[in-house]
């Protein structure tokens, strides 16, 4: 069969043609701005959105991603390093960038070129930003990270002091906004995010007492957005909401509380075509390791995806895909390139099959969110798995 048979997509009713290997992603860019839009309606007017668009967009890609968000509305973005914001800045985005985890030694000078915002998470960094800002003759905004129990990045409460000392003699930085990130803000059985949240005001009252502007305050990620309205500041931070996906909560009945709030629509589909079936007795082993062996006459279909593409090597003789209208076992090994799928009950299918790895087809759904919960994972940790030589394509 020509590569360019089996290479068309169904993109939700829509053909999409290419050649080569017939895996592929559809992004609803449709999808990511609903959900924007859900959570700006949910927050209200007065507060800004940072849209979290590290990790290549979670894996959906940064670019079109922070496109589409940008014309929904989004005050700001945030990515993990310099080079993350560089490539949203190559691209033409305008809206202020938070560098989430901070920058390195050496990179002052890019931040101040691309016009970044860095996030200072040691009271060091505030030289390096300083003596850069002054050989540019340009004033610089940064954030401050508060650690209010991460135990991660951040600078201590009990350094708020030397922190305000320090800041009085570099005159070309300006705290422009204080912040701190929440361990367990999906977690309602113990009191962890309650007591983040307490030290987190205490550091800005002692801000407020010696007349230093915190300037933009936030804290909220997708979990305290969707549920902890006392979290929400002057700007909240979504990740997981814009693509598409609550949080596991406990308890877990808070999930439909907040699923009816925020009816989310998933962004992404991973989908593949089959390239071989096989005809196999019982008793033969499959893939490597022979991990799975027929235990009946068997068909059995080779699709194109591995864990390289994002069908993660622990889905192995446990995960299922869509094919056809059903559910069917994914066996053997998944490798880097290939997977073997048992469709022996699905009696119709033939080569060119489209076979659904993540995402909707009809009725039946392997949602990312349920696909992680399988494997003992987070959404997000799915998500990033996504390989880099799988075609998106964007749907609006
Ligand atoms: C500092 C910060 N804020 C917000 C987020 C978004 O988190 P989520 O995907 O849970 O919304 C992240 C992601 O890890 C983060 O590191």
């Amino acid at each position: 069969m020509a590569n360019f048979e089996y290479a068309q997509a169904e993109g939700m009713g829509r053909p999409l043609k290419f050649e080569g290997r017939p895996v592929w992603a559809e992004i609803s860019l449709g999808a990511i701005q609903h959900n924007f839009r859900l959570i700006r309606r949910h927050i209200g007017r007065g507060r800004k959105i940072l849209s979290v668009v590290k990790g290549n967009a979670y894996g959906h890609g940064a670019v079109p991603v922070s496109k589409a968000l940008a014309k929904a509305g989004t005050d700001w973005f945030g990515v993990t390093c310099t080079a993350e914001g560089i490539e949203l800045r190559e691209a033409g985005l305008r809206q202020p960038i938070l560098l989430l985890t901070g920058f390195w030694p050496g990179e002052e000078a890019r931040i101040l070129q691309y016009r970044l915002t860095p996030v200072v998470t040691a009271i060091e960094q505030l030289r390096y930003l300083e003596g850069a800002a002054r050989r540019a003759r340009r004033r610089l905004d940064f954030h401050l990270k508060v650690d209010t129990g991460m135990s991660r990045l951040g600078i201590a409460p009990a350094d708020a002091g030397r922190l305000v000392s320090v800041l009085a003699d570099c005159p070309h930085l300006r705290l422009a906004g204080t912040m701190t990130h929440f361990a367990s803000s999906e977690v309602f059985t113990h009191a962890q995010t309650e007591d983040q949240l307490r030290v987190f005001r205490e550091f800005l009252q002692r801000l407020h007492a010696v007349r230093v502007n915190p300037g933009l305050v936030h804290m909220a990620n997708s979990a305290a957005i969707a549920s902890r309205p006392d979290t929400w500041a002057d700007m909240v931070r979504p990740g997981a909401l814009l693509y598409g996906y609550h949080q596991r909560y406990d308890p877990p009945e808070r999930l439909a509380e907040v699923s009816e709030t925020l009816p989310l629509k998933p962004a992404l589909s991973l989908r593949a075509r089959i390239v071989l079936l096989r005809d196999l007795p019982a008793g033969v082993g499959i893939g490597y390791n022979a991990r799975f062996v027929t235990q009946r006459p068997s068909r059995i279909a080779v699709i194109p995806a591995g864990y390289a593409d994002g069908l993660v090597r622990r889905l192995s003789n446990t995960g299922r895909v869509i094919v056809r209208g059903r559910c069917v076992p994914i066996v053997g090994i998944v490798s880097m390139d290939l997977t073997t799928i048992d469709v022996t009950d699905v009696p119709e299918v033939s080569v060119g099959d489209v076979v659904t790895i993540l995402g909707r087809d009809g009725e039946l759904s392997r949602s990312p969110f349920d696909v992680a919960a399988e494997i003992g994972t987070v959404t997000s940790d799915l998500l990033c798995s996504l390989g880099s030589r799988v075609p998106r394509f964007y749907l609006r």
